[in-house]
């Protein structure tokens, strides 16, 4: 979690990383602090509260300079004060930081011992503690630097300076950091929607990179000392992609986005004449040699793993088990050579997600990411990796993400079947043919929003709601219960709807209601049976289905209808009006949409 910046160039660096601050607020928005270096003396603004509030602090005049840092936190260690924001300086040297010290306690021991007394409760403040520590002992700032980074357990990105030298540095270990590279200036920032409308052209630093800013140059070495070189990757994400365009909340611009991102996703993929989707890049295992797949992730990304799990064993015939990634170690899963591990994430820097991709390597598995940002973790150190080209989504909330990872995961079934002889042309043919309506079937709901926005104005007060659907529909109703309590702060709990009378329809009254989605296809008739249960209970039911005349139409509070499709596809679209129902009721209370209390978007700690 937290964001960091940082500009060395010919520019005021102050606007430039605020703005930038501004884009990374979604990684962390419990307090925010920046440091501008000028003629030998840093001017530091810490606040607790978001960037706005660190504005007010800035607007003295003091922060004049071309080069500084700037971070926006999530804390982990220390409550959301001004004294544990970050920069942390000790004496004249400051330091911005994504990650945790898992040795902390015991650097900061060592420290006392040494005389060095702490400010804050973070375990961030060792690390300019440790660098005057070297420098005391006469080291050079970038050595001391360099054997602060050594003596650290854990995972950082971090970026540096001192008063006495007009240098930065930027480093990183398993907390994502990326350098980009403009014209006579240079950045530092957690990823790139922050400062892609100044440059699109990134460094991706790996694990124990060091990134030296000097005079008008910059050099890449490792924390062994050693000298380094990285490519420099062209992004094709633009300015525009990171605005809100008009609209009032990232989340709500990103669920119009879905069918253009869907689209995207598809892009490219498709041998339609040979009934083939093409993924041959990724240089799969052997196929008939596969005993089983593994889907991970956290979140959202874990819900489409869930969807991804029904697509591949209903037609590939494989069997699939989905984790939780924060779980999946610590079951010792038992991994065998010719299996595939899928690890899903739209940041690819999910630490528990980064995690199950290590105990995948470690068990000499192919390791196959889902990702949606280029250079993340995920996207690099997986064996294989197949994006998702959904753009920048910057509302907590991930809407876009989703939609497009089951794009994926259908097109990775199609792929699989081909391969293994499971579906003959004729059938991928027509999948593909499905898939490809998908965006225009999104278009025509979003087209029909409405009765959406009347239903929340209906529901808005409620204070509990029950989220129920069978086989695929399971894992969507899991996500709309997700996107309405980590937005409206709403309670939201969803259950298989056969799970309903072992224990929950205890719940149900006049008061409660309950969303269920229920297309006419093979889960119909069951759902339908445990709609008939609400009823009895005279609980308040609102239905998402794909048929105009669903037989419980008549009979329950609410019904809205999506396009049909086949059974694969359905969550993609009776996800959008769920997706659709949260925003407008969080929207209704006020909450703060796109920066929910208490989270972050990127979880980057385990
Ligand atoms: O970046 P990832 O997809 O790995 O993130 C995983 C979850 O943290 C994420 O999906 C989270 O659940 C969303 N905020 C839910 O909207």
């Amino acid at each position: 979690m937290c964001g960091i910046v940082g500009y060395k160039g010919k520019d005021e660096a102050c606007d430039i990383l605020i703005n930038a601050l501004k884009k990374l607020e979604y990684r962390g928005y419990d307090s925010a602090g920046i440091a501008i270096w000028h003629n030998n003396k840093i001017a530091v603004g810490r606040k607790k509260g978001k960037v706005d509030d660190l504005r007010k602090v800035i607007s003295n005049g003091n922060f004049k300079g071309t080069m500084g840092l700037a971070h926006t936190r999530w804390a982990t260690h220390g409550e959301p004060s001004e004294r544990n924001a970050h920069p942390h300086r000790v004496r004249d040297v400051v330091v911005v930081h994504n990650g945790i010290i898992e040795n902390y306690i015991e650097l900061k021991e060592k420290l006392r011992n040494e005389g060095h007394k702490f400010a804050s409760d973070t375990d961030t403040e060792v690390i300019p503690h440790l660098i005057i520590s070297h420098l005391d002992k006469g080291k050079d700032f970038i050595e001391a630097v360099r054997l602060t980074l050594k003596e650290l357990h854990g995972s950082y990105a971090v970026g540096i300076m001192r008063e006495k030298e007009q240098i930065m540095i930027a480093a990183r270990k398993e907390s994502p950091l990326i350098v980009g590279v403009g014209n006579k200036e240079f950045f530092i920032a957690s990823d790139a929607p922050a400062v892609i409308d100044r440059t699109n052209r990134f460094i991706f630093l790996e694990d124990n990179d060091m990134a030296v800013f000097r005079d008008d140059e910059m050099f890449l070495m490792n924390t062994d000392g050693e000298k380094v070189e990285r490519k420099i990757h062209t992004v094709n994400w633009t300015g525009a992609m990171a605005e809100k365009g008009g609209y009032r909340h990232f989340m709500l611009k990103e669920i119009f986005e879905q069918p253009r991102a869907i689209s995207e996703t598809l892009l490219g993929r498709f041998k339609e004449e040979k009934g083939q989707v093409d993924f041959e890049e990724l240089a799969l295992p052997d196929l008939k040699k596969v005993k089983k797949i593994w889907m991970v992730a956290c979140g959202t990304s874990y819900h489409a793993c869930m969807i991804g799990k029904h697509m591949f064993e209903a037609n590939l015939r494989i069997p699939v088990e989905t984790d939780i990634a924060s779980e999946f170690r610590y079951r010792n899963p038992i991994l065998s050579e010719n299996d595939i591990l899928i690890l899903v994430s739209q940041s690819g820097e999910t630490a528990d997600t980064i995690a199950a991709m290590k105990e995948g390597k470690r068990n000499g598995v192919y390791t196959l990411s889902i990702c949606n940002v280029l250079g993340s973790t995920l996207a690099r150190d997986a064996d294989g990796v197949i994006f998702t080209h959904a753009g920048p989504e910057i509302g907590v909330a991930s809407t876009k993400a989703f939609t497009t990872q089951i794009s994926v995961f259908f097109m990775l079934m199609l792929h699989m079947a081909k391969k293994l002889g499971k579906m003959d042309t004729d059938e991928i043919r027509d999948m593909i043919a499905e898939i490809k309506k998908i965006p225009h079937k999104i278009q025509t709901i979003l087209d029909h929003i409405s009765p959406l926005e009347e239903l929340a104005r209906r529901y808005m007060t409620c204070k509990d709601f029950l989220y129920i659907g069978r086989g695929i529909h399971y894992p969507t109703v899991m996500e709309g219960a997700l996107k309405l309590k980590e937005i409206s702060y709403i309670h939201a709990e969803a259950y298989a709807a056969g799970e309903m009378k072992h224990g929950p329809i205890a719940l149900i009254d006049e008061n409660l209601p309950v969303v269920v989605v229920s297309p006419r296809d093979q889960t119909y008739q069951k759902t339908c049976g445990n709609i008939e249960e609400v009823l009895a209970r005279r609980g308040r039911l609102i239905l998402f289905t794909d048929d105009p005349s669903h037989e419980m139409a008549d009979r329950v509070d609410a019904v809205f209808t999506v396009p049909e499709t086949i059974y694969e596809l359905l969550p993609i679209l009776c996800v959008v009006p769920l997706q659709l129902i949260a925003y407008y009721i969080a929207n209704l209370l006020g909450t703060d949409v796109d920066q929910p209390r208490n989270l972050a978007k990127s979880v980057t700690v385990e």
